[in-house]
């Protein structure tokens, strides 16, 4: 695991984006694996900027986006299909019948696994990129999901709910349910780059990069995989310190 630690989510975004950038240039028809939240939005945002200027072609590229709500439609403007639309795919010339969410409108786990054949058909994710979540999980494999989970329609935690309702009118209209790549489905890709930024990451973090491999920590699956890059920043470890710090005080005097 390499690991890059930048100053800010911003920095992060450049980072990462040219890791994206490297091998959308060296192949035309590259798949790229994309993630939502608010993580990768800086990454977003420098590719489209990247895109203007070095006039980057992205008419052969395919994308596989990693999750989507339960009962969503791809026109609801909290759905993962709509964010993507907005945030990157109507700002560069990828073509839309090229790019994939899962369909949040499907019923059934058979459905939901069809979603990986058609990742291998395509050829496999070139490069998959992943935000982090407060309790460790990536895309939705909350903790305690098998390491062999493929994709399917998986339960959230109410942690997770809470964290996502910022991005809701109502907490109430936040699913509870969504399609999520698995872990199986994630350690397929051919490279991984992770963005963890923020204090709120700093416990994930540490798990991520330390370990032990554990279900209790999803992401530390990802210390399996052979070729993936984690961007953190300042403030995703400090509080780590903190607190390694803060227990040592209280092992030496209590
Ligand atoms: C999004 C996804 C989630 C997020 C994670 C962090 O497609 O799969 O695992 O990466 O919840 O979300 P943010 O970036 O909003 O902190």
């Amino acid at each position: 695991m390499k690991v890059i630690k930048v100053i800010n989510n911003n920095k992060a975004g450049e980072v990462a984006g040219d890791i994206i950038l490297n091998i959308v240039k060296n192949k035309a028809n590259a798949i790229l694996g994309l993630a939502t939240g608010s993580t990768p939005i800086s990454t977003y945002k420098y590719l489209i900027e990247k895109t203007k200027n070095q006039k980057v072609d992205w008419s052969n590229i395919k994308s596989f986006n990693l999750d989507e709500y339960k009962g969503l439609s791809s026109e609801h403007k909290q759905s993962y299909r709509y964010f993507m639309n907005n945030t990157f795919f109507d700002h560069i010339n990828i073509d839309k019948k090229n790019t994939f969410v899962p369909d949040g409108l499907i019923e059934t786990n058979e459905q939901a696994a069809k979603y990986d054949k058609d990742i291998k058909m395509a050829g496999g994710i070139d490069i998959q990129l992943l935000g982090l979540g407060i309790n460790g999980h990536i895309v939705f494999n909350e903790p305690g999901t098998l390491f062999d989970s493929i994709t399917s329609i998986v339960d959230l935690t109410q942690s997770t709910i809470e964290v996502n309702s910022r991005f809701f009118k109502d907490k109430k209209d936040v699913p509870n349910q969504a399609i999520s790549m698995g872990l199986n489905s994630i350690m397929k890709a051919k490279e991984i780059v992770l963005i963890a930024t923020g204090k709120s990451k700093a416990e994930a973090v540490k798990h991520l990069i330390e370990g032990p491999i554990s279900k209790d920590w999803p992401c530390t699956i990802l210390l399996e995989h052979p070729n993936i890059t984690v961007i953190i920043d300042g403030r995703s470890i400090r509080i780590t310190f903190l607190k390694s710090f803060r227990g040592f005080f209280s092992l030496k005097f209590n």
